[in-house]
């Protein structure tokens, strides 16, 4: 194993995203010398405000770097990945709904973009072996409870089956298959975690929580999928970066780790929590058509990340209070992030939905 240690220079790919900027803010923001380079294409979903808390501190900014640049671009990888001792990737296609109306892209970078991220890493192990560097990169893929599908009782362990129900989970679950088999192949030194549904600031307002914030926050309907009973294990955003960092640097090569949340809950019980954090009325909630192909729920055990030393810190509730606080801070930050393509997947995603929503039954 060459887990990187203090001071250690991390490819963070896909930083410039919700949890890739939490993790780089909260790794350069331990000042233990770590040098973190970004690389990522700034899609709709990245943005370099992200990360305008490391690039305003002097000390922070002295060890960070930013590279616009596609994973899929071997050209551009190359000589990051010659120049870093680990590469974390976060970078994919990340919007489930999205990947309904599209699904190219989520192949581009989910399977090709991983495929050209572990050539790089083949080539830098075996300068390694050359001793034409020091140590071999090792490679963290950031992956997702969505590749086990909908999980109807108990909790999934990291040896169950893969079964994905939608393109992004499909393309998640091909990445992670790609690493493993690198793996096995060449004897890359790679750790795979499997994250839970994560919330907290700088989060899209694409995604359940923060559109339905940023939506009351306007009074404008919030569309609840089917009967809103289906059941998500939440996750705040600096426990999953957290725990991400805690794999980097103690997992085991070829090893993959569940980061299971804190809180499963309906997205009911959710919206319910949400409006009484607004002041805003359960009226504004319609009920639309569902989700082709809707996991119902996602549940994972969490012992062998617990094994490694790893405890989730932020409670649902506290969480959930300080991320619509922080929502209601930073309107210029959301209202930027609905710019772009915002008005056109906005109609194309809701609009027949809420031309023939009901109201939605109050909360059962
Ligand atoms: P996000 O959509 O907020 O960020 C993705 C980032 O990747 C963006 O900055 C984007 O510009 C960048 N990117 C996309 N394609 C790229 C490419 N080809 N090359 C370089 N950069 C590219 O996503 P997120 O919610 O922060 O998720 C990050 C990772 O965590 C993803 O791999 C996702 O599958 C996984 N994950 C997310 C959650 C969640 O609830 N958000 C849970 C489990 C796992
Ligand atoms: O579980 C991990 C996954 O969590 C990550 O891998 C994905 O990248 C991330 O987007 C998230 O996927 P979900 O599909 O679970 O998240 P989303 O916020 O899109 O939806 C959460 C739940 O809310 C889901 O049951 C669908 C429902 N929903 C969502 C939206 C956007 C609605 O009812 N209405 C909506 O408008």
């Amino acid at each position: 194993m060459t887990a990187p240690g203090p001071a250690a220079h991390l490819l963070v790919c896909g930083g410039a995203g919700f949890i890739g900027s939490c993790f780089v803010r909260d790794v350069l923001g331990r000042r233990d010398g770590t040098r973190v380079t970004v690389l990522d294409k700034l899609t709709y979903a990245g943005n370099r405000a992200n990360l305008g808390d490391v690039e305003a501190d002097a000390e922070m900014a002295s060890r960070f770097a930013f590279v616009r640049g596609d994973i899929a671009d071997a050209s551009a990888v190359a000589p990051l990945a010659a120049a870093n001792d680990a590469i974390v990737n976060f970078a994919a296609e990340s919007h489930v709904d999205r990947s309904i109306l599209e699904p190219a892209a989520f192949l581009r970078t989910g399977v090709d973009g991983v495929h050209v991220l572990l050539e790089a890493l083949r080539r830098e192990t075996e300068r390694a072996r050359r001793s034409e560097r020091a140590m071999a990169p090792r490679f963290l893929q950031v992956s997702t409870d969505e590749v086990y599908g909908s999980v109807d009782e108990g909790s999934s362990v990291e040896s169950d089956a893969l079964a994905p129900r939608s393109p992004y989970a499909a393309a998640k679950a091909a990445g992670e298959l790609l690493v493993r088999a690198y793996h096995v192949t060449y004897g890359l030194d790679v750790v795979i975690t499997r994250g839970s549904n994560t919330y907290g600031p700088f989060h899209h307002p694409e995604k359940l929580i923060p559109l339905f914030v940023t939506n009351a926050l306007d009074d404008l309907p919030l569309p609840l999928y089917g009967d809103g009973l289906q059941r998500r294990d939440w996750l705040h955003v600096s426990d999953h970066a957290g725990a991400i960092a805690h794999v980097l640097a103690r997992g085991a090569a070829g090893e993959v780790y569940n980061v299971p949340g804190s809180a499963e809950l309906t997205n009911r019980e959710v919206v319910v929590r949400l409006l009484a954090l607004l002041d805003k009325p359960w009226s504004l909630v319609r009920t639309v058509a569902d989700r082709p192909g809707h996991d119902r729920r996602y549940a994972m055990d969490g012992r062998r990340l617990g094994e490694l030393g790893w405890v989730n810190q932020v409670g649902f509730d506290e969480g959930l209070a300080a991320t619509v606080a922080w929502y209601r801070d930073h309107e210029p930050w959301w209202r930027a992030a609905r710019g772009g393509d915002w008005d056109a997947y906005y109609a194309r995603q809701y609009a027949a939905r809420l031309a023939t929503s009901s109201a939605a039954e109050p909360s059962r």
